[in-house]
């Protein structure tokens, strides 16, 4: 293959995730971006995946969807030239570290956010790994059909709340909670929901260029056409001006107006979307920058699946290519165990199907039967090579739980699978400090977490647990000079651990005291992660 059809399939490929709070619209926004790729001929079915989440109770159900849910985490389609791969960021009880580390596959993120609520808890903490990775996010605030918050005030809470600043793409018309449609800033046209109510839009272009062009007066009525300048004016005063390389860089959200419902404004974004995000941008490895134009083939491993399927104890390894070219059948290293590995049944996922593919290209998630030698963060690459891409951030667990095999003649089986688990990112494991080694502790970052430890403890190792959780929801990484529970003042007001790797680390219950043991403590530092130092 020449290096201009390798730079062409890199240049048309955009990877991303939508991040949002539960409800704010993200199944349905989905769904609308997969029919304008001809991806789905059936609406709804997105949705009935969910619903089928939804029903969830407990483990059993979650295997028996997995497959399902599986084949839809990542979803790839073409529009208007461009490769599409959207990667699913689950929502409610299935959030877990995998949500996260889904954020370290994609070049970009769509933020959705419910015009009536505005910026929601989960989607605060989606956000905060996109920034701290730099990557560029798009927002959408959604629902514009209903009753919704002042366009301004949401604005105001994106730089409060977030700490970014937001260029409007386009701007809601009529007073709040009655919005008409949107002007568009980039066309000068205004788009009117249509008389029907749903399904689309009117669309009247300025003859002149400008909002204030009196055809718009005629259809808006004055009142609602000044009140229009009159916000068109300010944002040009005194908004920011649209900077693509501000974009680029995280620092400015381009902001949408519509509502994925009645499929207002989702073509406009999703069109601009793809102009202005990025293609899959070089990563940093343990040797320097990988280009996705280097001719080599490279990936790391996000996120692994195992035992999709029971009876066979398989395990899938999600990829993200970081360059070169893939294709069916080859051998790569893989650089953690040294072990030349033989890709032959790659597979890829096309909405609700898994194929098996024969090439991809840097941008696209591919599925390996992981052969039980993967880890999450792991690099495999052609040979001739030796690097490792750049560590996987841990992030902070907020759940913790005491787990111990029911049955003490089980411990061995009981230690191996526990530590078999944490290696693959299941969950954290930690250690108490002078405590017996009959039990572990484990944290998470949703409860979702410790009922797949527990049930996967049981089927795929044979022990029975016990857990107990504990009323702890902060971890810090503890450094200084000899840190130890007995000259830690306070340590009793929380529990104090050691991560896998003998790093201690204080659990708390919250701010407070982990605020009262700080200032008690004025030798040691407090590290939300292990990694920031
Ligand atoms: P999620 O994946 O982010 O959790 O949200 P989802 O798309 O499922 O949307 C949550 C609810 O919001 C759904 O209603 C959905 O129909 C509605 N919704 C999504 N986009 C819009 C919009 O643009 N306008 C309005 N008015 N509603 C919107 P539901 O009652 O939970 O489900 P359903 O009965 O509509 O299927």
């Amino acid at each position: 293959m020449s290096d201009n059809e390798l730079n062409s399939e890199i240049n048309r490929r955009r990877t991303f995730a939508i991040i949002s709070h539960p409800d704010a619209g993200k199944t349905t926004l989905t769904e609308k971006l997969l029919l304008y790729g001809g991806a789905i001929h059936l609406a709804g079915s997105v949705k009935s995946r969910k619903a089928q989440r939804h029903a969830v109770s407990d483990w059993m159900e979650i295997e028996k969807q997995r497959g399902i849910s599986v084949t839809s985490s990542v979803m790839q389609f073409d529009y208007d030239g461009y490769r599409i791969n959207i990667l699913d960021t689950p929502g409610h009880q299935d959030f877990s570290e995998d949500t996260y580390r889904t954020l370290m596959a994609v070049d970009s993120a769509v933020m959705i956010i419910d015009v009536a609520k505005g910026v929601e808890t989960q989607t605060q903490k989606l956000f905060k790994v996109c920034k701290q990775r730099g990557i560029p996010i798009f927002t959408f605030v959604n629902k514009l059909d209903r009753f919704g918050k002042n366009p301004f005030e949401l604005m105001e809470e994106l730089e409060k709340v977030l700490e970014i600043r937001a260029y409007p793409m386009n701007w809601p018309i009529g007073v709040d909670g009655a919005y008409q449609g949107v002007y568009n800033r980039q066309l000068a046209q205004i788009e009117l929901f249509d008389g029907a109510g749903s399904q689309g839009q009117k669309v009247l272009p300025s003859v002149v260029g400008s909002v204030g062009d009196p055809v718009f007066s005629e259809m808006l009525g004055s009142g609602v056409h000044q009140a229009l300048c009159d916000d068109i004016e300010l944002l040009d005063m005194a908004g920011d001006s649209f900077d693509l390389e501000k974009v680029r860089q995280g620092e400015l959200t381009p902001m949408f107006f519509g509502s994925a419902m009645t499929n207002f404004g989702v073509r406009n974004f999703l069109e601009q979307f793809l102009r202005l995000a990025p293609a899959p941008a070089p990563r940093l490895s343990s040797a320097g920058l990988v280009q996705p134009a280097d001719s080599k083939f490279s990936a790391f491993v996000f996120k692994i699946q195992a035992n999709m399927n029971p009876a066979h104890r398989d395990r899938l390894a999600f990829i993200r290519i970081c360059s070169g070219k893939f294709t069916r059948g080859m051998a790569v290293l893989h650089n953690q165990s040294g072990k030349l590995l033989k890709l032959a049944q790659p597979q890829q996922f096309l909405a609700q199907e898994r194929t098996i593919i024969d090439e991809a290209y840097p941008g696209d998630i591919v599925g390996l039967f992981d052969p039980g030698v993967f880890g999450i963060g792991d690099t495999l690459h052609e040979q001739g090579q030796a690097f490792t891409f750049a560590d996987f951030p841990v992030f902070p667990p907020e759940k913790f739980a005491r787990v111990q095999a029911k049955d003490t003649m089980k411990r061995k089986q009981f230690v191996k699978g526990i530590t078999q688990l944490t290696q693959e990112g299941a969950v954290q494991l930690f250690r108490q400090a002078d405590a017996g080694m009959e039990s572990y502790i484990v944290g998470t970052v949703g409860s979702l977490q410790f009922d797949v430890l527990e049930y996967r403890l049981k089927n795929e190792y044979g022990v029975d647990i016990l857990m107990n959780h504990l009323p702890y929801e902060l971890a810090r990484w503890l450094v200084g000079a000899e840190v130890k529970p007995k000259s830690l003042r306070g340590a009793d007001r929380g529990m104090f651990v050691y991560d896998v790797k003998e790093r201690p680390v204080l659990l708390v219950s919250n701010e407070w005291a982990l605020r009262w043991v700080a200032d008690n403590n004025p030798a040691v530092e407090f590290f939300p992660t292990p990694a920031v130092r």
